[in-house]
């Protein structure tokens, strides 16, 4: 055979596994297993680190689809050389809605695979490193032809057990975005009562618009710089506004797109509180629209099991999640003016002392850390607070409707709560 990487030894290629990437062999259909060369990876006795990948199928002619497809499922994974990646690729976008309603493939790995090619286009969306956002018509487009194209296993109800496995291990930007678009896309799909659709046409409409409205409600942050968006302590005024700009950055970024007005509405105002106390304008109850609660309630109920990143930070599941989610919080008052005062202090406190002599690089450390260890504890407190209770952020139908809706999957267990 030809070579193609790594050290060529007939039928097999000898190589430190650099050149080959792992794929997950039952997301091939048997018909294209003739379109790639697909190998099998094996110890290369007494060598270390160095492995022999042995072509498989080479000629399936003779093979019954049938049989091919078991066959398939003998490996955990299989390898393709990275010159085949491209069309690989390519293979995985093109049957995306064939593989995810296989439910012959373990839902774990089809979860994997959508969020991966929709992590893909969202990582494109936004920029490397937070750079340079770059949106425009053909992302959209492809967005929503992605999900149009999972829609039929996306937004199953069943799809919840494999969300649920990623809900609180990963809040990357992207992952995030990804969890909350399939959120609402699956409330949406199992209530379609609340948002006035009639028929499958159209319900489908509204199921692919506010995925891609999940995709895409924290784009804006896109425009903020890295070290404010990953800062841990006390922001200062500049930066809380600068933060809270996101949702009126996203809206800017999308604007020439001429997405339906509820689509621009709901992330304009994804941060807004039942009781007026959230942002960009600070909408009471009936006034926010009804995307906008449905995209806070995902939106809070993905970030708040995140994973801690802190020491003041406690994982949460997504039974407690929805506890705080649903409480009336006793310290309001204290709470909205904790938000206050950090809305407020920009200021760092004076330094102490700059007459004792000292040596003026460790003053200036010392006071860094005690600024530090001030931060965390406002933030630690804050945390507190807000975690007795956020009901006053939700509409406490929305959300009950929502705790409902993911009750009947069996990976989450809520009906203690309702
Ligand atoms: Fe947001
Ligand atoms: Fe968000």
């Amino acid at each position: 055979m030809a070579m193609v990487g790594g050290i060529d030894i007939g039928d097999e290629l000898v190589d430190d596994g650099t050149n080959f990437i792992g794929i997950v062999p039952t997301f091939i259909t048997p018909n294209y297993l003739t379109m790639f060369r697909f190998y099998e990876k094996l110890e290369l006795s007494g060598e270390k680190g160095v492995y022999r990948f042995r072509c498989l199928f080479k000629d399936t002619t003779a093979i019954p689809e049938t049989t091919l497809g078991r066959m398939l499922s003998v490996w955990d994974c299989l390898y393709i050389h990275k010159q085949d990646m491209a069309d690989y690729d390519r293979y995985l976008k093109d049957n995306l809605h064939i593989i995810l309603a296989n439910e012959g493939i373990e839902l774990d790995k089809r979860v994997m695979l959508f969020t991966e090619i929709c992590f893909e286009v969202i990582q494109g969306v936004m920029g490397d490193n937070f750079g340079l956002p770059k949106f425009g018509v053909e992302t959209y487009n492809k967005l929503k032809y992605l999900m149009s194209e999972a829609i039929g296993g996306v937004s199953d109800i069943n799809f919840l057990n494999g969300i649920a496995t990623l809900i609180g291990h990963d809040y990357g930007t992207y992952t995030h975005s990804i969890k909350v678009g399939w959120l609402m896309a699956i409330f949406v799909n199992a209530n379609p009562d609340l948002f006035g659709v009639s028929g499958k046409s159209e319900l489908e409409k509204l199921v692919v618009e506010v995925a891609v409205m999940g995709f895409l409600h924290d784009i804006g942050k896109a425009k903020i710089p890295r070290h404010i968006i990953n800062k841990k302590g006390r922001l200062s005024n500049l930066e809380y506004v600068a933060i809270q700009a996101h949702t009126v950055y996203s809206v800017g970024l999308l604007f020439e797109l001429n997405l339906p007005k509820h689509v621009m509405e709901g992330i304009l105002y994804h941060h807004e509180n039942e009781d007026g106390s959230g942002y960009p304008c600070g909408l009471k109850g009936e006034k926010i629209p009804l995307f906008a609660k449905l995209c806070h309630i995902a939106d809070v109920f993905d970030a708040l099991a995140l994973t801690p990143e802190l020491p003041y930070k406690t994982s949460k599941t997504p039974y407690q999640s929805l506890v705080i989610m649903a409480g009336k919080n006793p310290n309001l008052d204290a709470l909205q003016q904790m938000e206050k005062e950090v809305a407020e202090s920009g200021d760092t406190p004076a330094v102490d002392g700059a007459d004792h002599g000292e040596n003026p690089d460790i003053k200036r450390l010392e006071h860094e850390l005690r600024m530090t260890r001030e931060a965390v504890k406002r933030v630690e407190v804050r945390m507190r607070l807000r975690d007795k209770g956020m009901a006053h952020c939700f509409d406490a139908e929305l959300l009950k409707r929502f705790v409902m809706t993911l009750n009947r999957s069996k990976s989450f267990e809520f009906s203690t709560f309702l």
